[in-house]
């Protein structure tokens, strides 16, 4: 039977202040949290914004702070995160520029993404790409992100620092410089060297348990720490030259 449970949306248009708008949804077991919007915006208010699409925890879309922390809406039952008799807070991910409501705007996340040159780099033309099952293991959990921008949310550095190339970039890097079919370590190494790079995470862990699929970005950047320690010290000293230009690039 279903159960009444208070919701309080975040809502906001250009122009306006922003408030919390308070819903109450009949819950049903089972239900998601994208269900209750969804029920809110055909039932109770249809200006109610948001974003989704696949509703299986796949394209990345629906990430949102629910009482405070980020998850993915179709990916997280409404009992998962109410307490007992306790309301939801719903508001937009963290550290991203709110275009309205619940949608916020992605793109310094992709920016930064794009910025580490997210692909195989430099392989020999006509190179077959061979790869072992175990070296496929070395990065295969990195190459389940789904750039949901749950780890940006997470993370106390990028709530300071604009500039910092966060755990999903930084994660990505570290992702392509373990696959063995890949040219570009120096390139991406000389990008994470940058003081906005890897040496700004302070290892808080949060962007590994914010993650709905299972990646550990943090892990991937004290990994990445690793390899810039074992470079021998002229390369380091080049990469950190290289660092200004690819610093601008991250915006
Ligand atoms: S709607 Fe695609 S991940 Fe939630």
């Amino acid at each position: 039977m279903a159960e009444e449970v208070s919701f309080a949306v975040y809502r906001y248009r250009p122009g306006d202040k922003p408030y919390y708008a308070a819903y109450s949804v009949p819950v049903a077991r089972g239900m998601t949290v994208l269900d209750a919007l969804t029920y809110i915006k055909e039932n109770l208010d249809t200006t109610l914004a948001f974003r989704a699409s696949c509703r299986m925890g796949i394209c990345g879309s629906c990430g949102m702070m629910l009482n405070g922390f980020p998850h993915l809406a179709c990916h997280t039952q409404v009992d998962e995160v109410r307490g007992k008799g306790k309301k939801i807070e719903v508001a937009p991910l963290a550290h991203f520029p709110v275009v309205r409501d619940l949608v916020v705007d992605l793109g310094p996340l992709f920016a930064k993404h794009r910025a580490v040159r997210p692909y195989i780099l430099e392989a020999g033309e006509g190179e077959e790409s061979r790869q072992l099952p175990e070296e496929l293991e070395r990065y295969l959990q990195f190459a389940y992100c789904l750039k949901c921008g749950s780890c940006w949310a997470a993370c106390p550095t990028a709530a300071t620092d604009a500039h910092f190339l966060g755990p999903q970039a930084l994660a990505q890097a570290y992702r392509y410089l373990a696959d063995t079919r890949d040219r570009g370590g120096g390139t991406r190494l000389a990008l994470v060297a940058q003081s906005e790079g890897a040496w700004r995470c302070h290892f808080a862990g949060n962007c590994s348990k914010a993650c709905p699929k299972g990646v550990d970005p943090a892990l991937g950047v004290q990994l990445l720490k690793r390899a810039l320690v074992r470079l021998p010290a002229k390369k380091a000293v080049v990469a950190t030259a290289v660092s200004s230009a690819a610093k601008k690039e991250a915006g």
